[in-house]
């Protein structure tokens, strides 16, 4: 299949934010999109680069009702010798054909996607940021469209992809950001849509949040549904802690994201010989360990997030802090490792970042 490319206007084309350090997260839309149809009879088709626009949609149309959706999240990066690179995002693709799968949806052809991505990306190239730190993030969408009421999964989807740049996802940027245990809400069940990249899960977020936000808190960490005891992600990122010389974060068990940084700092660590695991920790380990002042250090990885330490957190009525509520060394080792790969500055030994522009 060939995708069509309609260019926007000299005319209409948007001013691309000129200081970095204002840009924060998700603000910012460049001048182009991909978009995709589905339909039982053509199946795929019909894949074109167009305009950036509104979408129109039937007030009726399903996702607006019953939430059928899944998305990525993922960089593009300006590299110090001027090169655009991507980082492992075959495996966002490969994961978004998963939640596809969970959510009832059909799943794409992952080499049409990504050479649509790569072309959206090119096009949009002088968007991506220049300063380190910053990126062209790129959100790949998938929604029922149907306009129908009865609760069935759809049949006819759309799938699009907006990309813009990006600063820090925290206001923090790459400082200790703060983190509320909720003991009273939970994001997903085991069995459940959790590993899921889809809306509902960010849905069930908000409150938890909201509550954690009025009590000065950055985010959640949300503990497992059943015991309200293991810890399982914070929404935005999954959960590394370091206790003693043990890096700990939970097994992927059906309720959490299998985070592509997740999975990128397991292989960092083991590739350093750093003792890391994957298992069930409850909040009560990590309090004693806080107690005891074995916690040395805590953290979360994410694309949006990269690696962001934690300087405390909140549990039943009482503030711990962590690594003296500073980014602990093994945090800040991580995040320079995995930038100077994104950004082209060392080696990548795990094949993991792609140029794309040569
Ligand atoms: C990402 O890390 O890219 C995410 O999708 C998390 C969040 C911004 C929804």
């Amino acid at each position: 299949m060939s995708i069509q490319v309609t260019r926007v206007d000299e005319s209409q084309r948007k001013p691309i934010p000129s200081d970095d350090a204002q840009l924060g997260f998700g603000r910012h839309f460049s001048d182009h999109m991909f978009l995709l149809d589905y339909n039982p009879q053509q199946e795929w088709h019909h894949p074109r680069i167009v305009p950036y626009a509104p979408l129109s949609l039937d007030p009726a149309c399903m996702v607006l009702h019953y939430g059928q959706e899944v998305f990525e999240g993922l960089k593009a990066y300006h590299g110090v010798d001027g090169g655009v690179r991507l980082f492992r995002y075959r495996d966002n693709l490969a994961r978004m054909n998963r939640s596809a799968r969970r959510m009832c949806m059909p799943t794409f052809d992952e080499e049409l996607v990504a050479q649509a991505l790569r072309q959206l990306v090119l096009l949009e190239r002088a968007w991506i940021p220049r300063t380190e730190g910053c990126a062209l993030y790129i959100r790949p969408n998938m929604i029922g469209t149907d306009p129908f009421l009865g609760v069935r999964s759809a049949s006819s989807f759309l799938f699009y992809i907006i990309v813009g740049p990006v600063g820090a996802y925290y206001p923090e940027g790459f400082n200790p950001v703060s983190i509320y245990v909720s003991s009273e809400h939970v994001r997903a069940v085991r069995g459940g849509i959790g590993e899921a990249k889809t809306a509902g899960n960010y849905a069930a977020s908000l409150y938890g949040q909201m509550e954690a936000k009025k009590k000065g808190y950055t985010q959640v960490l949300w503990l497992d549904g059943i015991e309200h005891r293991y810890i399982e992600e914070v929404g935005t990122m999954n959960m590394f802690f370091v206790i003693g010389d043990e890096a700990i974060t939970s097994p992927l068990t059906g309720s959490i994201l299998p985070g592509v940084t997740r999975d990128s700092v397991l292989a960092i660590l083991k590739a350093w010989g750093h003792k890391v695991s994957e298992r069930q920790l409850a909040i009560d380990e990590v309090v004693a360990a806080a107690e005891k002042g074995t916690l040395r250090e805590a953290f979360g990885t994410g694309t949006a997030a990269v690696i962001s330490p934690v300087g405390n957190f909140f549990h039943k009525g009482k503030t711990y802090r962590v690594a003296d509520g500073k980014t602990g060394p093994l945090s800040q080792k991580l995040y320079e490792h995995i930038l100077a790969i994104q950004y082209g500055k060392e080696p990548d030994p795990y094949g993991w970042v792609e140029r794309i522009d040569l």
